[in-house]
């Protein structure tokens, strides 16, 4: 008999991702529960990549992405937030922003250190950090709005902390980052070596006039910072996997070390589409905002008649919904018995925390979706 396997992660499962995606396939509910879109990507994206396939980029791309690609990214990111950047040498093209993810915690987090980390926090982080022989330092966002403590922080942080984790807009919160955010942040940091990994893959999707406050808006946050994005989350294509990382030279170079063994280079025909189409139609990131702001008002236009209670949310495509006056069973339970009795399934958000707040009724709806999608999960959820 072979020994049985020493887990490195003895305690993770499958993702709550995929079990729910699963279960909603089985019980052929509505699934609101994954983050992805259930309309098309694009046409002229879609002709692009057929075209990229066809002119034969079909071989390894460079290892840190395809120049013209990178020079786009340079371009957005000046024009947006107004950070110049070395195309060659502080962006790097990623199988999606969960490659980068994993390549900066590898990169930099060593045995010993710890990683600071914003419960209700996404389920990539922890794991990664794991891996590196790293410790996660939790610390709650403030109910309701989930906003960070950066008193708290200040005080959490020792001589072993080596990284915190930021993500605005925020999965699954849809909490947003003010300026205010940027400089506590800066403040807090500015004495220290510790780095930051900001993920912001949501970057064009913020609600009600505000503004992504990208860290790269601010110089000494930038350069201590791996700045994480997806084009999935951007151009309707998540299954393409294609993210990117933008960092200083010093920490791009330590990033590549890692990217360069986890997956080398990223699918290039898709790298090709992207340039064209981001120099062809900057238009497209640029209305995203106001795209899914409707489709966030038209879902919550419908579930005011229903029994849940909800803020609507600042950025993403998440909304949470609080069901107290339905229910009293804790979330995953709560996500099952909707799953099963009105057939939409939805994500419980207390499996994004180590401790979860033991009142708080929360699920996630995803509403990346098209109009009848969406009218018809709200005539389920109102019916309840
Ligand atoms: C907060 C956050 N980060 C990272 C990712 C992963 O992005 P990608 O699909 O580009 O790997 C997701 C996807 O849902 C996400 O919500």
């Amino acid at each position: 008999m072979p020994s049985p396997i020493r887990s490195k992660l003895p305690h993770l499962g499958m993702t709550i991702f995929s079990v729910m995606s699963q279960k909603a396939l089985e019980h052929g509910a509505i699934n609101l529960s994954q983050g992805f879109p259930d309309f098309p990507v694009p046409e002229r994206l879609r002709a692009l990549l057929a075209e990229a396939v066809h002119a034969g980029h079909n071989q390894y791309a460079p290892l840190a992405g395809e120049p013209m690609l990178r020079e786009a990214i340079a371009a957005k990111v000046c024009a947006l937030y107004g950070c110049a950047l070395d195309a060659q040498a502080a962006i790097t093209v990623t199988s999606g922003a969960t490659e980068a993810l994993f390549a900066a915690i590898c990169a930099v987090v060593r045995a010993g250190d710890e990683v600071i980390v914003f419960d209700p926090a996404y389920d990539a982080y922890e794991p990664a950090v794991t891996l590196a022989g790293g410790h996660v330092r939790h610390l709650p966002l403030c109910p309701p709005n989930f906003r960070v403590d950066w008193d708290r922080v200040r005080d959490a942080l020792t001589a072993h902390t080596r990284l915190i984790i930021l993500n605005s807009p925020h999965n699954p919160t849809g909490a947003v980052f003010k300026p205010t955010d940027l400089e506590a942040l800066a403040q807090i940091t500015q004495s220290t070596d510790v780095l930051l990994l900001a993920d912001e893959v949501y970057e064009h999707i913020v609600f009600d006039r505000c503004q992504h406050q990208s860290l790269l808006r601010h110089a000494e946050l930038a350069a201590r910072s791996f700045v994480v994005s997806s084009f999935g989350k951007t151009y309707h294509c998540t299954g393409w996997k294609v993210g990117y990382c933008i960092a200083p030279p010093r920490l791009t170079a330590e990033l590549r070390k890692v990217h360069q063994y986890l997956t080398f280079s990223t699918m290039t025909p898709a790298q090709h589409a992207f340039a064209h189409f981001m120099t062809e139609e900057p238009e497209h990131y640029r209305q995203l905002p106001a795209f899914y702001q409707a489709k966030r008002d038209h879902f919550c236009a419908m579930l005011r008649r229903s029994r849940f209670r909800f803020t609507p949310t600042r950025g993403t495509y998440f909304q949470l919904l609080d069901y107290s006056e339905l229910s009293t069973c804790n979330d995953v339970e709560y996500a099952d018995q909707l799953l099963a009795n009105a057939g939409v399934a939805s994500i419980p958000i207390s499996v994004f925390y180590q401790h979860p707040p033991p009142q708080q009724r929360l699920l996630r709806f995803c509403f990346a979706k098209t109009a009848p999608t969406l009218e018809q999960a709200s005539a389920r959820l109102c019916a309840l």
